[in-house]
């Protein structure tokens, strides 16, 4: 009789989740997961520490822990989490950058109806890609995500080489006045450009925080950006970082850490080498705009482990089908400013402007009126997104439910990263591939999300 080891039992459910053994079997996504466990995932208002001025008052999050959440799924196995609102609001959550069935993916009205004070909402799915990835609500995104509700999502891989220790970072602003509470969370003017900057910022909550690692050890560093405007540039001074993925995905070629631009929905996992001293400090930096600034460090501890990074096994490739480019039909999709249109007020919140919009048309989402969906595409068929951005500033555009390959850009050699959010600069264009392998209908917009909020937001039809 084989020994059912944990080792085993994973192995073995991680097959059968995946490929949707179960009930109601309905195609790649569709597959009903197999009973877990359900994770409760409550909404709260609570108070928090987060300036040096004052406890901020209103602070909304997941859970009580007084940090930020991280949920930790297994790659191929089923999760399930059963939101609880306890805020006095409708919210959803949508599960950033993991590929799951359209009913489960938290957008108000196009795939479930909001949540009330008071409902629940039952998620279960299974996440067939290992990495980073985070969750956050898509109802009143503006007011819930700048007061707190985005957690980080580990998931996780049984055959992913060993590291020596892991820090899960969740980058973020936020927006206080000089006592500590909460101010407006936008000014109109600042929408219509780069987006309304918070005035403190943090990592897991605090400015600053330090982590202990093993001395010579190497770092599984996870970052996800869930600031709701800024777009970093990062640096590392102290050690020698190595960037392993991007938005969840092992990039094709791993390469030094070295100003990497990333934008509100993206993630970056970076294999870091600790320095042999017990007792040094690794800055993590953002440079981007004026002067540097540290967003958390780590100091060595103990006797150095001398690991090399050359000799970190690759992380697995996630099963992401490759468009087929020679037959893919090409979908154009311009970003540019507007002033049409201004949103009509919606329960999941409409900020009252219209600045951006997609192929002309602004809308808001999370609407009960919908647009026509920008292109209506067939199951398994292959597409390239030719995406153009005639703004003078960087949008981080992000596809639900299918992850795209980026095949050419306008303006500079970009690596055929796998991904679901791209960060395109002012009057850049690039070509995105992908198969459209997942049904239902998914949104597509802008994570600087007063840009999505004031139109930089629509949808694509798979059927
Ligand atoms: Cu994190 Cu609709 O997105
Ligand atoms: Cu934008």
């Amino acid at each position: 009789m084989p020994i059912l080891t944990r080792r085993n039992l994973l192995k073995a459910s991680a097959v059968a989740g995946a490929y949707g053994v179960g009930l109601g079997f309905a195609g790649k996504f569709g597959g009903r997961a197999l009973a877990a466990e359900p994770q409760v995932l409550k909404t709260v208002k609570t108070q928090a520490s987060l300036a040096d001025s004052g406890v901020t008052r209103d602070v909304l999050t997941y859970g009580d822990a007084g940090q930020p959440p991280v949920v930790r799924m297994r790659k191929g196995e089923p999760f399930a989490a059963r939101l609880i609102n306890g805020i006095d609001d409708p919210t959803t959550i949508h599960w950033h950058g993991i590929r799951l069935p359209n009913k489960m993916d938290g957008v108000p009205f196009l795939t479930q109806p909001y949540v009330y004070t008071g409902d629940h909402f039952d998620y279960a799915f299974t996440p067939p890609d290992a990495g980073t990835f985070w969750y956050h609500p898509h109802c009143n995104t503006l007011i819930q995500m700048g007061h707190g509700m985005t957690g980080v999502i580990v998931v996780e891989n049984p055959k992913d080489p060993t590291f020596d220790s892991e820090v899960v970072l969740n980058l973020r602003d936020w927006r206080l006045g000089g006592d500590g509470q909460f101010i407006a969370q936008f000014r109109p003017r600042d929408s219509a450009k780069s987006g309304t900057y918070g005035t403190v910022r943090t990592a897991n909550w605090q400015q600053q925080p330090q982590y202990d690692a093993p001395s010579g050890g190497l770092v599984r560093l996870r970052l996800a950006i869930t600031d709701v405007t800024r777009i970093y540039s990062f640096r590392m001074d102290g050690a020698q970082a190595t960037v392993i993925a991007i938005d969840g995905n092992p990039v094709p070629e791993r390469f030094p850490l070295d100003l990497l631009q990333l934008g509100p929905g993206q993630r970056l996992e970076l294999a870091v080498r600790m320095p042999d001293e017990e007792g040094a400090i690794v800055k993590l930096e953002d440079i981007r705009g004026t002067t540097p600034k540290v967003l958390a460090t780590l100091r060595s501890i103990g006797g150095s482990l001398k690991r090399d990074v050359r000799d970190l096994a690759p992380l697995e490739d996630n099963p992401v089908a490759k468009a087929d480019i020679g037959a893919a039909q090409h979908i154009p999709l311009i970003l540019s400013a507007t002033a049409e249109n201004t949103s009509a007020d919606s329960i999941c919140g409409s900020l009252g402007y219209s600045f951006w919009a997609i192929n002309k048309v602004p809308w808001p989402g999370d609407t009960p009126d919908p647009t026509a969906p920008l292109a209506e595409l067939k199951l398994g068929k292959s597409y390239v997104l030719d995406m153009e951005n005639v703004t003078p500033h960087a949008h981080p555009i992000h596809l639900h439910g299918m992850s795209f390959t980026v095949l050419s850009s306008s303006t500079r050699q970009v690596p055929p990263f796998v991904s679901d959010t791209y960060l395109i600069q002012p009057d850049e264009k690039v070509q995105l591939g992908f198969v459209a392998d997942n049904s239902g209908d998914w949104l597509l917009h802008c994570h600087i999300i007063e840009h999505q909020k004031t139109g930089m937001t629509s949808y694509m039809r798979v059927a």
